[in-house]
């Protein structure tokens, strides 16, 4: 039995970690709801309709490292940069969702269906980074794809909900789109969780451009495949979209592998794989949709390939369509999942 804190508990990611433990993924001693102070006197298990065994909501500084066995830090990179060490070093597994850690040599960075093995010891720094919510679902798509044939080259174009900008992302585009509604002429002002209006817009700018014109997650998208299924010198090319749908993101794939496939044979490599569920081409649709893979919980749980196309000219160029949950498959549950397995090879407590 664990005791565990969720620190940004009030937040689109920590709200769905509370929900998942509700739900029994780890076994939970107790759970330690951590916010800032503009939280303070909450009650997220009347909120949420939690069940499982909850302390009352705390500050990071009210919390005490001494009384926990992981923590799962939800609360921006500024936070986990300033707190994530701290914890590690009071003894605490930390599991963070941030960017901060992800590309350290000496902190692994997981997905458990995918590189479980990064996991069988206690990392040093008692640190475990969970990848971007968009690399997540990539990855899990590349790994079967991978072993089938071989990845020399990937282009992904992304699709992400506005839950990926948390609470405030959400409410703006609920906002702004009631706002269009009333009146149709609404621009809206630059700004924002987006940096532009989202509602009924699309926005192919998601963080800040570099010198060479990518963006901070479109940058992800390439490092951290890299790191997460071990091929350094993998090609990859992003370019990362907002869209004004509310939840799960999709993407657009087109690989270059090794070996020539058909169609058939990737679906069959994808459906064998756990954790992910395949809308073959024989069926009707044949592809995922946000909405649809948002409707029902076992669905939330998993990636969702479709689209599967294999180019009649050249055999070894693949193209996917790929829809998961970015707050349960992206973030949360990826996260408690990394838990899971860290209990499982039994170095957590
Ligand atoms: N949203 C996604 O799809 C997604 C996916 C993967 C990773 N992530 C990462 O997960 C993290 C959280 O994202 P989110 O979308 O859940 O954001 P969010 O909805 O804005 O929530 C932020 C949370 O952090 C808390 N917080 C802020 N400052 C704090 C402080 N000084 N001390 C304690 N808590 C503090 C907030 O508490 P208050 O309510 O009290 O302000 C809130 O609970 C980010 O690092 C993000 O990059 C998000």
């Amino acid at each position: 039995m664990l005791r565990i804190a969720v620190v940004g508990a009030t937040g689109a990611v920590g709200r769905e970690c509370l929900a998942l433990l509700d739900g029994g993924i780890v076994p939970v001693e107790r759970a330690v709801p951590v916010a800032s102070a503009r939280s303070a006197g909450r009650d997220l298990g009347g909120e949420l309709g939690l069940s499982l065994p909850l302390a009352d909501l705390v500050t990071l500084d009210e919390l005490d490292p001494g009384d926990l066995d992981v923590a799962v830090l939800s609360a921006g990179a500024e936070v986990s940069a300033r707190e994530a060490e701290r914890l590690a070093s009071a003894g605490v597994l930390v599991v963070d969702n941030s960017s901060a850690f992800r590309m350290r040599p000496d902190v692994p960075l997981v997905v458990p269906q995918v590189n479980p093995g990064a996991l069988d010891d206690r990392p040093a720094p008692g640190l475990v980074a969970n990848p971007n919510c968009s690399t997540i679902q990539l990855v899990r798509a590349l790994h079967p794809v991978h072993e089938l044939a071989g990845l020399e080259s990937v282009v992904v174009a992304t699709y992400q909900a506005a839950s990926g900008g948390g609470v405030r992302g959400l409410r703006e585009l609920a906002d702004g789109s009631r706002a269009v509604l009333d009146d149709p002429t609404a621009q809206g002002a630059p700004g924002g969780r987006f940096g532009q209006p989202l509602a009924f817009n699309l926005v192919p700018e998601i963080g800040l451009p570099d010198e060479d014109g990518f963006t901070h997650e479109e940058r992800k998208l390439v490092r951290e495949p890299r790191k997460i299924l071990g091929l350094p010198d993998l090609r990859v090319s992003a370019t990362a979209v907002r869209v004004p749908v509310f939840d799960c993101h999709s993407e657009a794939v087109h690989l270059r592998l090794s070996e020539p496939v058909t169609a058939a044979a990737v679906e069959d490599a994808l459906e064998a794989t756990p954790g992910l569920r395949v809308h073959r081409r024989a069926h009707s649709p044949s592809y995922p949709m946000p909405r649809t893979v948002f409707a029902r919980r076992e669905d939330r749980a998993l990636v969702h390939v479709g689209r599967v196309r294999v180019d009649p000219e050249d055999h070894r160029a693949l193209a996917l369509w790929v829809v998961a949950d970015n707050l349960w498959v992206g973030a949360a549950l990826n996260a408690l999942q990394i838990v899971a397995l860290a209990a499982k090879n039994g170095w957590l407590a």
